[in-house]
């Protein structure tokens, strides 16, 4: 069947200039650099008619050696071959401008931006793209409106902000960047990136839920066991150690990308498919949540760090011996815990979350495991596994439903066979980069896949929760696991105590 509903929203994206604060960093050349290229690239209709790119940043370059290092930055990292024609359109509208750091730069940003708008007919559409370490965004921010960069929200020609995670390294820092933010920004201007939000299959979820009947009317504690989510990276921290070593997987995994999957797999049917009430819809989730009780992060909590082991059939070292790691350090590489939200809808089932490096393989599912079948008929020796969605984010992005067949025969086998979708065999062509996504949804002007304040300071309470008691409570093990490995021991007890086992990607 070739019927496809679409509904579009590439008509909309306006005119606009593109700022990248931080255009030499490595942001900038892996992700946004490409991903611009892309949407240039693969169509004129969703791109908008004309747009210009301003790279920001500290140190001085020549705007030819600017774009020569965006050429070969968009040729290593596009999913697109890059096309001699189109990059060259696409090459005459990157500029440079080096001053983020001098006194005069942010007005030096202004006087370019009034010139490159003039140059290209241009209306002063602009979006700032702060690509820059987290400590210099609000400061960024700051001298932004000190030059008078930011219009009025509602005005005729829009400003708009896009930030980065990490926002914060903990409930009090991340509200006062928060709060820095909206002294100069309107909430409506704001963009706080989850990249995780762009993902192709992250946005099916919606789509899975609620374009199909027949899983909405399963999706709540009369019909589901449990859910799991795990989240598995099968790197090391790599040369990363001086960011990663402070933040550890619970702050860089949980605060951000496996809440959101949580409030995404568990928010009740919003009312539209607006920004806002997806959003609503989503923190109402997150509201729910079970505060973390006294021993919580001991009992409902494992935290762990990667020891030596074999990773793709290579050796690879202990978390702390890698390179810049502190001796001192008690970073968590490992974090699994269970949760349960009290409303209605799921009220007494829980939801395990499991996220870690050095696993055996990277791969982030979501499982949603059905209730047992009575114990009458096929399954009085209570041996029929259940049903089960497992919906695969990455890679090998797709869902499959885990349903019991009876295998030919003249006896009655029953056995597990898998209705399994693949994205890649399924549909055809490669999907769009979640920047690509991003970033034309910002030109749009669509919040629906960025980060509200709210959902920052409410996954930064629960978070918070948990670090409070870890560090009130130096006693509660840190566990090692091998590299190699899905996770401790005592990771297995956690779920294995409620008769349960993780599945793995
Ligand atoms: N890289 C990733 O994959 C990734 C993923 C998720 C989130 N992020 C976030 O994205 C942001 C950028 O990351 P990145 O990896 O691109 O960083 P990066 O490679 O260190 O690049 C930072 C850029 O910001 C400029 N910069 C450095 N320190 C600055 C300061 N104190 N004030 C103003 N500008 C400064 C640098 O300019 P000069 O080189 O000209 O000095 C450089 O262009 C960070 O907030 C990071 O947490 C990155």
């Amino acid at each position: 069947m070739n019927d496809f509903i679409q509904i579009s929203k590439a008509q909309a994206a306006p005119p606009c200039t593109v700022v990248i604060f931080g255009a030499s960093g490595d942001l900038a050349r892996r992700k946004l650099i490409p991903a611009l290229y892309n949407l240039h690239a693969c169509g004129q209709e969703i791109a908008p008619r004309d747009y210009a790119v301003l790279g920001f940043a500290r140190r001085a370059m020549a705007v030819e050696e600017f774009r020569e290092s965006a050429r070969e930055a968009a040729a290593r990292f596009s999913r697109l071959e890059l096309n001699h024609d189109r990059w060259r359109e696409f090459s005459a509208r990157l500029d440079y401008l080096a001053g983020l750091d001098q006194p005069d730069g942010f007005h030096k940003l202004k006087t370019r931006l009034e010139q490159l708008e003039a140059a290209r007919g241009l209306p002063p559409n602009r979006i700032y793209y702060l690509s820059v370490p987290p400590e210099a965004v609000p400061e960024c921010a700051e001298r932004l409106a000190e030059a008078g960069l930011v219009a009025r929200p509602g005005a005729a020609n829009f400003t708009r902000l896009v930030v980065e995670k990490p926002i914060g390294t903990d409930l009090e820092s991340a509200l006062k960047i928060d709060g820095a933010l909206r002294q100069y920004f309107d909430e409506s201007q704001i963009f706080r990136i989850d990249h995780y939000l762009g993902k192709e299959t992250v946005q099916n979820l919606m789509v899975l839920r609620f374009a199909n009947s027949i899983f909405e009317r399963m999706w709540g504690a009369r019909n589901v066991d449990h859910v799991q989510i795990t989240v598995a990276e099968s790197e090391g921290v790599g040369t990363r150690a001086m960011y990663y070593d402070p933040a550890g997987a619970l702050r860089d995994m949980v605060q951000n990308h496996m809440l959101q999957l949580l409030a995404l797999i568990a928010m009740d049917p919003p009312v539209s498919l607006d920004a806002d009430a997806i959003r609503d819809a989503k923190i109402n989730v997150l509201r729910a949540l079970r505060p973390l009780p006294p021993g919580g992060a001991n009992a409902l909590v494992v935290r762990a760090r990667y020891g030596a082991g074999m990773v793709d059939g290579e050796t690879a070292r202990a978390y702390a011996q890698e390179q810049g790691i502190p001796a001192a350090s008690r970073t968590e590489t490992f974090v699994a815990l269970k949760a349960y939200i009290d409303n209605w809808r799921w009220s007494g089932v829980p939801f395990y979350l499991r996220t870690g490096k050095r696993m055996p393989a990277r791969g982030s599912i979501i499982c949603v495991q059905f209730k047992d079948v009575p114990r009458i008929l096929f399954n009085r020796e209570r041996k029929l596994p259940p049903n089960a969605l497992t919906i695969r984010i990455q890679p090998d992005e797709g869902f499959s439903f885990e349903v019991l067949a009876k295998q030919p025969g003249l006896d009655i086998a029953i056995r597990p066979v898998r209705m399994n979708l693949r994205y890649e065999s399924e549909f055809s062509g490669p999907s769009p980069d979640a920047y690509e996504r991003l970033l034309l949804d910002v030109m749009i002007g669509d919040h629906t896949l960025f980060v509200s304040s709210t959902f920052v300071e409410k996954s930064w309470e629960f978070v918070q929760s948990i670090l409070d008691q870890w560090s009130a409570n130096p006693e509660i093990p840190l566990y090692e696991y091998a590299a190699g490995s899905y996770g401790p021991e005592a990771a297995e007890r956690l779920i294995a105590q409620d008769g349960r086992v993780w599945l793995n990607p």
